[in-house]
């Protein structure tokens, strides 16, 4: 899979991309990721790439020409799957999207900044809209980080376990169950008997209901979708 990401503040994005999982990611060619600096395509001598709005109000709006400029130039290489703005104006992201999303094999990501973009970019050029949660961030770098994490350890062959991204939280719509590891005994705070029971069937019985249990105290939203 190939990603590339357009912001304005490159920097917020260099060490997620350089850590962990996605190093690793990179390392064994199963990803590639290209930061654009949307400085690069700013307008006149001060690269100007942002302005104030049209009827007034605090905030400045990300210009179209630069991020025109910026994408017509990638779209010139080849075409995307997806081209997605970061913005809290949008759709939550959740499992299916990441899910749907690791099948791709051309991302485009435009992080917005200051008060987002020119509508018109939105409309023209961006076929997918995600925002991370009902909060706002000062920039969608961070959340483009989150994206591209949840979207990454999905590939086969990006995390050591292969087995290990199919039962994670949500994969089923239910949260994890707990997890113990040694010692068995901490402090009179002991695991579980059954866990160590090594009876398999009764172990993944037991875990089925602790998730179900978690999932209805917690977010029993998720029980109803
Ligand atoms: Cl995608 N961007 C910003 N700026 N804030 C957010 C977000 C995105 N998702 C949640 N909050």
């Amino acid at each position: 899979m190939r990603i590339d990401i357009i912001t304005a503040a490159p920097s917020l994005l260099e060490s997620p991309f350089n850590h962990s999982i996605i190093q690793r990611a990179k390392n064994k060619g199963i990803i590639e990721i290209h930061i654009h600096d949307l400085r690069a395509y700013g307008l006149g001598n001060y690269k100007q790439i942002d302005d104030m709005q049209f009827g007034g109000g605090a905030g400045m709006v990300l210009m179209i020409e630069p991020i025109a400029k910026c994408i017509d130039k990638l779209l010139l290489e080849r075409t995307y799957d997806e081209v997605i703005y970061m913005t809290p104006d949008a759709k939550t992201l959740d499992q299916t999207t990441s899910n749907m999303l690791s099948l791709k094999e051309n991302l485009l990501i435009l992080t917005g900044h200051y008060k987002g973009v020119d509508q018109r970019v939105r409309e023209k050029y961006i076929t997918k809209e995600i925002s991370i949660g009902d909060y706002v961030l000062t920039g969608g770098e961070l959340a483009a980080a989150v994206l591209v994490d949840s979207v990454i350890r999905l590939i086969p062959g990006a995390i050591g376990d292969e087995t290990s991204a199919l039962t994670d939280s949500f994969q089923d719509n239910l949260l994890s169950p707990p997890v113990y590891t040694r010692p068995s005994n901490y402090e009179g705070m002991k695991v579980p008997d059954i866990l160590l029971s090594g009876n398999f069937p009764k172990i993944e019985e037991w875990r089925s209901e602790r998730a179900y249990e978690r999932t209805l105290q917690i977010r029993p939203d998720l029980l109803d979708e």
